[in-house]
């Protein structure tokens, strides 16, 4: 059975190959004779866009040297399990020299790596391990802000005329006439407190959205463009073939940054992003590199709703290739401040997803995800981490993503069902968020801490940071020190790579599948969406388009069986996935759905 799936899988992989391989010839013959590249479905044809991507962050990945650090090498050795996955793209968080006020994105040193993560020697040979793979590799960039101990920074502090003083954003603030200091705005930080610090040395308050720690740069200053596109060069020359790009809509800043308005303190995000030179500085980023090399594009864009995202996004204006569009991870929560866990209902996640096929064009491309390391596990979030329920559910959001239109994006550990951590104090974070927030409510007595501890246990960014958990040796085989940096969660001898691996009914062995069906047909990158029943409250059904080819897939979202007739006299079709062994209704129009199932037919 094992030795059988392997077969397909690998002759999948192939196939896969020789089909990207043929794409992409005739794209380039295209090319030569001065054509238009062929249309699929009207959209253009791109590797990114049929990528499965796959988020590491380095330091719960793989600790390769027993300090408790997931590190470089650490990757390496996990490479086959990725390839293994299917997984075409690895986008790395940030690996650069940091003082890790918030775990890397706080770069002091853009060119070198971090001293945990190891050495450039090794960053080249885990890119060099990719490629062997057929497998590219994606990084982090982080230039809205630097950290305070780069070096522009400990220049730009010393003096108001120090040379690098422009690429940092420097104001006075107001001064009462008892000579009480504050600051030039009302602007909070997304990690509370106010935006602004004020800086003794020259008497001045420098902006930082984030920590303190992460001053904002001025990107008003072209030195401070030319610096950051001279830096993307130098990873780009080294191989990786692209970015995703840290909050990036936050770089151009709101024209003579008045006071936030009550409505505006609000949802601050949508304030501060998509100021009024962002679409000039992401086209010169575009003209002077992007535009240079075979890469890919994803902005993280917070403070960015839907109908901004062709501003960021449509082919025809060069600037970004994807973003990321938070609607559907925040659902029932804020990306800003204290987040609480609120309810949430299928109609409305499915309202998303279908406005998204509506308002985005085929110059657009779009991303699907529900995690990333600032947000909690899938399966404890969106569905249910109860014993009996962890692997359907988890199989089923696994489903969505891989089958929803637009490129999937996978975070480590989510393709085992990894669950929230079962935090209980304050102790228990590693998150500058966590500790910055509890300064802020819980030491000035807002609220109480109970309440605080009890809705960060359910959002918390650490949910998605605990290491991953490999095998059911201690410390889950992630380190063979005694203390990772953060603690490993205790679910582990369960919960394991190992385990998973050899267990043929797994969500590990399910994604397999999944990422090898996608694989196998275009109609799950270009074909078109169409949800057949919106208002259901359990049952998602959609269908994928591509000419004649045609794909239902149909999800259970509860706990409850229950029978679904599909709509308007629809037949299933034949069955190519099922998360249930037993499950082998084909061309019937009432499907017997299991808690949590769900199933792929092809009509
Ligand atoms: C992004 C990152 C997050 C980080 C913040 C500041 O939101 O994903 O982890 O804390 O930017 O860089
Ligand atoms: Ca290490």
């Amino acid at each position: 059975m094992a030795s059988e799936l392997t077969r397909t899988l690998f002759c999948m992989f192939l196939r896969n190959l020789f089909r990207s391989a043929v794409i992409t010839a005739l794209i380039s013959l295209a090319a030569a004779s001065g054509q238009e590249p062929k249309l699929i479905n009207g959209y253009e044809p791109k590797w990114w866009k049929e990528a499965v991507v796959y988020q590491i962050y380095p330091r719960s990945f793989k600790d390769s040297n027993g300090d408790g650090i997931g590190d470089l090498p650490g990757i390496t050795s996990k490479l086959d399990y990725l390839q293994k996955l299917g997984v075409n793209v690895i986008w790395l968080s940030p690996h650069f020299d940091s003082p890790n006020a918030d775990n890397g994105y706080d770069i002091r040193d853009y060119r070198k790596v971090m001293t945990e993560f190891g050495t450039m020697a090794d960053f080249d040979t885990l890119l060099a391990g990719i490629k062997e793979r057929h497998m590219r590799l994606i990084i982090d960039l982080v230039v809205n802000h630097t950290s305070d101990e780069n070096k522009w920074f400990v220049e730009s502090r010393k003096s108001k005329d120090n040379p690098y003083r422009d690429f940092y954003i420097w104001r006075p603030g107001h001064t009462a006439p008892d000579g009480t200091r504050t600051p030039p705005n009302n602007y909070p930080s997304y990690f509370s407190g106010s935006a602004w610090t004020l800086d003794p040395t020259t008497n001045e308050y420098y902006l930082h959205y984030f920590a303190a720690k992460q001053p904002d740069l001025n990107w008003a200053d072209p030195k401070v463009r030319e610096e950051v596109f001279s830096l993307m060069r130098f990873w780009l020359d080294k191989g990786v073939s692209g970015f995703r790009m840290d909050v990036i809509p936050l770089i151009s800043k709101p024209t003579g940054m008045p006071d936030l308005t009550a409505e505006q303190l609000k949802n601050p995000p949508n304030a501060y992003a998509n100021g009024p030179h962002l679409a000039e500085y992401l086209h010169e980023m575009n003209r002077e590199v992007l535009s240079r090399y075979d890469d890919m594009s994803v902005g993280e864009a917070t403070g960015t709703t839907l109908a901004q995202t062709s501003n960021l996004v449509d082919d025809r204006r060069h600037e970004l290739n994807m973003i990321f569009n938070f609607d559907a991870i925040k659902l029932g929560r804020s990306d800003f401040g204290l987040s609480q866990l609120g309810p949430w209902s299928l109609p409305e996640l499915k309202a998303i997803y279908d406005e998204h096929a509506t308002v985005l064009t085929k110059h657009d491309w779009d991303t699907v995800f529900l995690s990333n390391h600032d947000n909690p596990r899938i399966v404890s979030t969106f569905g249910d981490d109860s014993p009996g329920m962890r692997v359907p559910s988890a199989k089923l959001f696994e489903t969505l993503i891989l089958t929803l239109r637009g490129t999937p994006f996978l975070y480590e550990g989510d393709e085992l069902g990894m669950t929230d951590f079962p935090f209980k104090t304050l102790a228990d974070y590693d998150d500058i968020a966590v500790k910055n927030a509890y300064k802020a409510l819980v030491d000035t007595g807002k609220i109480s801490a109970s309440t605080f501890l009890a809705s960060q246990a359910k959002v918390s960014r650490d949910n998605a940071r605990t290491p991953m958990q490999w095998d059911s040796t201690a410390e889950a085989g992630f380190t063979t020190g005694t203390h990772p940096w953060l603690a490993v969660n205790p679910n582990y001898k369960e919960i394991n790579a190992a385990q998973e691996n050899s267990d043929p009914a797994s969500v590990l062995n399910y994604v397999r599948a999944l990422i090898a069906l996608r694989a196998r047909s275009l109609a799950f990158v270009y074909g078109d969406f169409d949800d057949l029943d919106p208002q259901h409250p359990h049952v998602f059904a959609y269908t994928r388009t591509l000419g004649k080819e045609k794909y239902l897939v149909v999800e259970n979202f509860g706990s409850a069986a229950l029978d679904y007739v599909l709509p308007n006299g629809l037949k299933a079709g034949h069955l190519v996935l099922s998360d249930m062994p037993g499950s082998r209704q084909s061309q019937v129009s009432t499907l017997h759905l299991a808690p949590w199932e769900s199933r792929i037919y092809q009509q």
